[in-house]
């Protein structure tokens, strides 16, 4: 399914015409595709079909309530990594039997508020946290299932910050770690070791870091489940990448599947994953309307009503996002595509072949569906863009556009 496509030389998003969004709702505007995300999911739940995964959206990547019961009306769980997100899978439908909990630093009230709605796992990261959950669980006259994230020392190739698998990285214990913690685990009153977990990285466009991490696991898993009925459980995580550049190729569940599946049917475990970028990223675009076009030295600047705040991929990880003009054009030009926020590494795209459009002219930035919405704030007093979720020739404001009370709300002036 094509979510994005050219009709009478204007941008459409299924059967909706892009360049009336931005009329009707103004601009900087994030638009989402409801079956491009149903389609991905679809797919990678049919490549692993053989080992009838649960699928658990990672919440983070796009946590719009109406993007959370899109995935979870079609059957999926969710990954969280806060009390917030936990809120909000809540509140929008989720099962908690298909939530799991990750992250490194899970305060006392997240914990206490996951184990009172009876989450499927937490996945835990050091020993302290084991300690931690098994002291709130007894408080509360419960118990809280838990699985290890094992820290497995594989390269993921990709982008330092989001590689999260290797020695150095904060995430995870080593599996000698976690064999002694799963015992002691298994002695405590208010926690239930169940399983194990990996997640590596993300934007990850190669099988092999995956199939090296589950080889690596799997001495283990056959070790903890010869020894401890209650080991049910692998989670391999998300991470899987989706195509940003030219250039990129994408990894395609069927191609992973072919790889995992072998090791992963041995295993004979219920197995949980985490996808996030691959489920929500190439299924969402931010629409920036140019407000001017300055020529400099050697190059043009296209200066947009779009900043990083909006999008901060490009400056945070110098991303690379493609850029179209809503309104085709065959011209071309050589620049940046910047916003309005006063520092240099405010642009969306840079030294670019880009569309060479006059100011006023809409742009659109794909692959905004993941890490785009969740990860802007309103740096420069800048409010948030609204957020359209478009199902056929349906549009709906799923997010209003941030307006200036809202900048101020909880803000006290001293007298
Ligand atoms: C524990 C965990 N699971 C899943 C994900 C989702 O990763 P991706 O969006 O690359 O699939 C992340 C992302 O950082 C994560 O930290």
């Amino acid at each position: 399914m094509q979510a994005f496509t050219y009709r009478n030389q204007t941008l459409h998003v299924e059967d909706v015409s892009v360049a009336d969004l931005a009329e009707t709702h103004g601009t900087p505007l994030y638009v989402y595709s409801r079956n491009y995300f149903l389609r991905q999911l679809t797919e990678l739940r049919q490549a692993f079909a053989a080992v009838d995964p649960l699928i658990c959206y990672s919440v983070k990547a796009n946590s719009n309530l109406s993007v959370i019961k899109t995935f979870a009306g079609a059957g999926a769980g969710v990954d969280i990594v806060s009390g917030g997100e936990l809120f909000r899978a809540r509140r929008a439908g989720v099962d908690a039997s298909k939530i799991v909990f990750a992250g490194v630093g899970k305060t006392h009230s997240e914990i206490e508020a996951a184990l009172r709605e009876d989450i499927r796992f937490f996945t835990v990261e050091s020993e302290g946290e084991v300690e931690r959950i098994s002291e709130c669980a007894v408080r509360l006259g419960t118990v809280g299932r838990i699985a290890f994230r094992v820290n497995p020392d594989v390269d993921p190739q990709t982008h330092r910050y989001i590689s999260t698998g290797k020695q150095e990285n904060k995430f995870g214990m080593d599996p000698a770690r976690v064999r002694q913690a799963f015992k002691r685990a298994a002695e405590l009153p208010g926690v239930e070791p169940v399983g194990l977990h990996l997640h590596i990285g993300s934007q990850i466009l190669n099988a092999d870091p995956f199939v090296e991490a589950i080889h690596k696991v799997t001495p283990l898993c056959h070790e903890l489940r010869e020894q401890y009925d209650t080991f049910k459980t692998l989670d391999i995580g998300g991470g899987i990448g989706i195509v940003y550049e030219p250039g990129d190729q994408q990894l395609k569940p069927a191609t992973l599947a072919e790889r995992l599946l072998p090791l992963l049917q041995e295993l004979d475990l219920q197995i949980v994953m985490e996808p996030g970028r691959y489920l929500a990223g190439e299924g969402g675009i931010l629409v920036t309307r140019v407000q001017y076009v300055k020529d400099s030295y050697r190059k043009k600047f296209f200066v947009v009503d779009a900043a990083m705040n909006d999008l901060l991929r490009p400056s945070f990880y110098q991303a690379y996002h493609p850029i179209v003009a809503v309104r085709e054009t065959g011209e071309t030009v050589m620049g940046d595509v910047v916003g309005p926020i006063c520092e240099s590494g405010d642009f969306l795209a840079q030294d670019r072949t880009l569309p060479d459009v006059p100011a006023d002219a809409l742009l659109a930035v794909h692959c905004a569906g993941a890490y785009g919405f969740t990860m802007a704030s309103n740096y420069n007093s800048r409010p948030r863009p609204a957020e359209i979720l478009v199902d056929g020739n349906n549009a709906r404001v799923i997010r209003e556009r941030e307006n200036l009370d809202d900048l101020i709300r909880g803000e006290k002036m001293e007298d």
